[in-house]
C-alpha cells in the first residue's frame, strides 16, 4: 500500500543494502499520513475529557468492536495492567497461557501493579482451551488464592503468532462466565487474527469482558493502545489509568496517528502475512531449521536452529552481520516479525541471508 515506506526507501545504509529489521512489529515508523494528522490534530486536556481527537479515537474503537466505550492508554502493558486492576482484587489468581505476554514480558505487573498471582497453563501449541482453564480454576477454600480473571492472547506472540480459534475463545468465555469469572483479551494483534480468520474483530471478540489492542504494532502507529468494554468498566479503567500515571493531557497529537492506523492499516495486514509466509517457506526448508509451530498463521515466525549446531544467538548475529535483524528468544529459537516497514524484497533478502548462514554452518 502506498504511504508505507519499504525497507528500500526508508533507510539509507551508506551504499549497502538497507537493514531488514524483523525484530518486532513495534519498530514501525509513522507514515506521512500519520505525521500530517499528528501535526494538524485538534487537542485538549484528556484528563478533563476535552481532547477531541482522543474522544474520536475512543468512540471509533468502541464502534469497530461493537462495544459501549473505549479508553486510550499509552501502552499495551498499561492496558493489561489497568484491566487486571479493574477485574481483580489483590490476592487473586489470573489464569493465562504459559507463554502469555502478560505473564512473562510485562515486568511482573500482574503482581507488582495488580497484586495478583499468575496461574499459567501449559498448552502444546499456545492455544488455551476451556478444559485446561477449568482445571486451573481454584475451588473456594482456605489455603487457595481465589481465581479472579481468565486471560487470553490473540494472536499469541510467543507461540509464533498463533490464532485463538473463535470457538475456543467462546467456550472459555462461556465456561468462565458460568463460573462467575471475567475474561480479558490481550488482543495486541487482534487485527492480525481477524485477517487470518477472515472475520471481523467484533465477531471474534464478542464474548470477552474487556479487550486490549495495540495501535502501535502491526497497525503502525507510533504510540498507543486501546481498552474496550462496557461503559462502567471503562469508567473505572479511566480512573485506574490515572492511578498508574497514564492520564495524558494533549495526547491528541498521538491519538491522531492512532486514528489513521485504525482506519487504514487493518486492510494491509494481509501483506505482512504473505511476507511472513515467504520467510517461512524460505527459512523452513533450510537443513537443520524447524518452524515452531509448523503452520504459520500471521506475521510472526519462530524457528528452531538447534540442528544447525549454532545457538540462536550465533545464528542471529550471523544474520545481523548480513543486515538482517531478528531476536534469539530462547537458546535455540529465533523470532522474525513482519510489518509495514519491511517489504517482500527485504524478506527475500532475509531468506538468502539465512541460506548463507546455514550453508556456512554446514560447511564448518
Ligand atoms: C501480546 C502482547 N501483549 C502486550 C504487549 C505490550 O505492549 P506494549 O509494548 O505497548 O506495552 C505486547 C508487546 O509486544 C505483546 O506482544
Amino acid at each position: 500500500m502506498s504511504g508505507y515506506g519499504s525497507s528500500t526507501d526508508r533507510e539509507k545504509n551508506e551504499g549497502r543494502p538497507p537493514v531488514v529489521d524483523l525484530r518486532s512489529d513495534t519498530l514501525t515508523k509513522p507514515t506521512p499520513e500519520m505525521r500530517r494528522a499528528m501535526a494538524e490534530a485538534e487537542v485538549g486536556d484528556d484528563v478533563y475529557g476535552e481532547d477531541p481527537t482522543i474522544n474520536r479515537l475512543e468512540a471509533r474503537a468502541a464502534e469497530i468492536f461493537g462495544r459501549e466505550a473505549a479508553l486510550y492508554v499509552p501502552t499495551g502493558s498499561m492496558g493489561n495492567a489497568v484491566a487486571m486492576r479493574v477485574h481483580c482484587r489483590s490476592g487473586q489468581e489470573v489464569i493465562c497461557e504459559e507463554k502469555a505476554h502478560i505473564f512473562s514480558f510485562e515486568m511482573a505487573s500482574m503482581s507488582a501493579v495488580a497484586g495478583c498471582l499468575a496461574r499459567p497453563v501449559r498448552t502444546p501449541d499456545g492455544i488455551l482451551r476451556w478444559p485446561l482453564v477449568k482445571e486451573a480454576i481454584r475451588p473456594k477454600q482456605a489455603f487457595r488464592a481465589p481465581t479472579g480473571l481468565v486471560e487470553c492472547e490473540n494472536t499469541h506472540n510467543m507461540a509464533g503468532g498463533q490464532v485463538l480459534p473463535t470457538e475456543a475463545a467462546e467456550e472459555i468465555c462461556d465456561g468462565a462466565h458460568n463460573a462467575g469469572l471475567p475474561v480479558h483479551l490481550d488482543g495486541a494483534r487482534i487485527f492480525n487474527a481477524a485477517v487470518a480468520l477472515g472475520k471481523d474483530v467484533r465477531e471474534i471478540t464478542r464474548k470477552f469482558d474487556s479487550i486490549m489492542f495495540c495501535l502501535s504494532k502491526g497497525l503502525g502507529a507510533p504510540v498507543g493502545s486501546m481498552l474496550v468494554g462496557k461503559k462502567d468498566w471503562i469508567a473505572e479503567a479511566r480512573l485506574q489509568r490515572k492511578v498508574l500515571g497514564g492520564g495524558m493531557r494533549q495526547a491528541g497529537v498521538l491519538a491522531a496517528a492512532g486514528l489513521v492506523a485504525l482506519e487504514k492499516s487493518p486492510s494491509r495486514l494481509h501483506v505482512d502475512h504473505e511476507n511472513a509466509r515467504l520467510l517461512a517457506e524460505g527459512v523452513g526448508r533450510l537443513p537443520g531449521v524447524a518452524l515452531i509451530p509448523p503452520n504459520l498463521m500471521t506475521n510472526i515466525l519462530i524457528f528452531d536452529v538447534a540442528k544447525t549446531e549454532m545457538t540462536a544467538e550465533e545464528f542471529s548475529q550471523a544474520l545481523a552481520a548480513q543486515g538482517v535483524r531478528c531476536h534469539a528468544i530462547t537458546p535455540t529459537t529465533i523470532r522474525m516479525v513482519t510489518h509495514c516497514d519491511v517489504d517482500r524484497a527485504g524478506c527475500q533478502r532475509a531468506v538468502e541471508a539465512a541460506e548463507r548462514v546455514v550453508r556456512r554452518a554446514v560447511a564448518v
